[in-house]
């Protein structure tokens, strides 16, 4: 069985002032705290050993909102990234955890509608021999993601925010990765924006020939701006709470 990741880190900036006190995701998404939703896309694929990294200023906050997991039927372990350097940089914090296995890798602010999709590419992960596993998804505003290109079957490579994208189909932040992942973010280098970039990780597994991919069918959103965050509330009213 693979064990479970839920980045929580970051300082939510997109969203002052709503994030100057609480951390995003604990802000409320309809009627549940947004890091609920992950985590239960993370419990749905049968994950029963779930990491949450978040910044040293929250971190007792999940650990108060969540505790040990019992109520989710799960084991919940936690680790701190002292100062916001990127998701790479929190994934790094993982290594102990994963302990030599696989990881299902998800951003504390992403919510999928259709999980039984996702159930099958986990198993399909599973199976895969090595390498990685991104799942994409066709939006209208590409340049605000890490947009994805797209040949045939192959996904050829990322760009991190393009001015000019290259698709509109964008890398969603639910991961798949073997242990080699460790391996690549200690290469990494901070980015522009002095981070360790999520899409340097995914573009070495690319070069190493191993990622596969997967359009997602249902719908899809972040929750990291005013935008998103309101279409994340409504996407949970009109199609998850149902
Ligand atoms: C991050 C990743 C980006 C990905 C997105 C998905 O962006 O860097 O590649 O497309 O999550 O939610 P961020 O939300 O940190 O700007």
């Amino acid at each position: 069985m693979i064990k479970g990741v839920i980045l929580a880190g970051g300082n939510g900036t997109r969203l002052r002032p709503l994030t100057l006190v609480t951390n995003k995701h604990l802000l409320p998404v309809y009627n549940k705290p947004m890091i609920y939703y992950p985590l239960e896309t993370l419990i749905g694929m049968g994950l029963k050993d779930i990491l949450i990294v978040s910044g040293r200023e929250h971190a007792g906050h999940f650990l108060h909102l969540l505790g040990s997991g019992k109520d989710f039927g799960v084991r919940l372990s936690y680790e701190v990234q002292e100062e916001a350097g990127g998701i790479a940089e929190a994934l790094g914090l993982a290594e102990d955890f994963a302990d030599g296995g696989k990881l299902a890798v998800i951003l504390g602010d992403n919510i999928f509608e259709d999980h039984q999709q996702i159930i099958k590419a986990a198993k399909d992960f599973i199976a895969q021999e090595r390498g990685s596993k991104i799942m994409l998804k066709e939006v209208r505003d590409p340049e605000r993601f890490g947009v994805a290109e797209v040949v045939g079957q192959k996904i050829i490579g990322i760009e991190e925010k393009p001015k000019h994208p290259k698709s509109n189909l964008i890398v969603t932040g639910l991961y798949f990765y073997d242990r080699h992942v460790f391996d690549i973010i200690k290469t990494l280098r901070p980015s522009g924006r002095g981070e360790l970039e999520i899409t340097d990780v995914n573009n070495a597994y690319i070069a190493a020939g191993t990622m596969t991919f997967e359009i997602v069918a249902g719908e899809w959103t972040d929750a990291g701006t005013f935008e998103s965050l309101l279409k994340a509330g409504n996407l949970v009213a009109h199609k998850l709470s149902a």
